[in-house]
């Protein structure tokens, strides 16, 4: 392909999926860190992951190029919705025991409290997860990559936050897993999140990842959050208290939904 219109192309804007290296990407990350440290002290800290992201490719043709046209609620969406306590087993949060065996990996326990903007427990709430499993492979016609399947594991759960706002799942550490943004491109190891408040106004879908991953400073998804004590916000912590004795090992993550303070969003669509 040598044609004018390919040779012009700007890099930022190909949708080639191999067009860029690591290396490259990880020059464009540092870039963009740089100079978001320098401007820093006279701007107010950006918490939330940047829509135009140049190093994550798909988000620059995705995002909006408008401001949000800004509307009252409607009064349902203040008050709603309301989850009735049957419509959610209690077993739906260990997905360890969806199926006839035990799946391969590391059992772990992942729980945290839910509050508002103002440290108030969010209680009684839905809070729904879905991952890869320990291979780093998804139960989905889209991921194909050479890893296996565990037939044990399906990677999704559910449950209600308890009066003190605290969710609590039993799973499998999710493995790390190639995606197609650059050549080589791998995601940190992570669980997906979807949370209900109290109302419509602070839905929120984002990721919890674990600490030290080696990844973290090559993953555009991560560091599209430019503000570094923002993006550690999204990373769990291990917690021994939380790890059991010949059973499992423990982290501990805590939701912000609201507020200065809020638990980065996720702009992902598919990774
Ligand atoms: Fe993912």
């Amino acid at each position: 392909m040598t044609d004018a219109t390919t040779r012009e192309r700007p890099a930022a804007a190909s949708s080639d999926t191999a067009s860029s290296t690591q290396p490259e990407m990880t020059a464009e990350i540092e870039r963009i860190s740089a100079a978001y440290e320098r401007g820093l002290a006279g701007g107010a800290a950006e918490t939330q992951p940047r829509l135009d992201y140049a190093p994550y490719r798909s988000s620059i043709l995705r995002h909006p190029t408008k401001d949000l046209h800004h509307a009252d609620p409607e009064t349902i969406e203040l008050y709603a919705p309301v989850f009735g306590h049957q419509d959610v087993d209690p077993l739906e949060a260990d997905l360890t025991i969806q199926h006839q065996g035990s799946p391969i990996g590391e059992r772990m326990i992942v729980t945290g409290r839910v509050v508002d903007g103002a440290g108030r427990p969010v209680a009684h709430q839905l809070v729904e997860i879905w991952q890869a499993n320990a291979a780093g492979r998804y139960i989905h016609k889209r991921d194909q990559h050479p890893a296996p399947v565990d037939p044990q594991f399906t990677g999704v759960g559910r449950c209600l936050t308890d009066a003190d706002g605290t969710y609590r799942f039993t799973t499998i550490k999710p493995g790390p897993y190639p995606w197609k943004n650059h050549h080589n491109a791998w995601r940190p190891a992570h669980i997906h999140f979807s949370l209900f408040g109290t109302d419509f106004t602070q839905r929120m879908i984002t990721q919890m990842y674990f600490p030290g991953d080696p990844l973290f400073p090559l993953d555009p998804i991560y560091q599209a959050v430019v503000d570094s004590r923002a993006r550690d916000r999204l990373v769990a912590t291990y917690d021994h208290h939380v790890t059991q004795h010949q059973w499992c090992t423990g982290y501990r993550w805590d939701i912000v939904l609201t507020g200065s303070n809020r638990t980065p969003l996720d702009d992902e669509d598919d990774a």
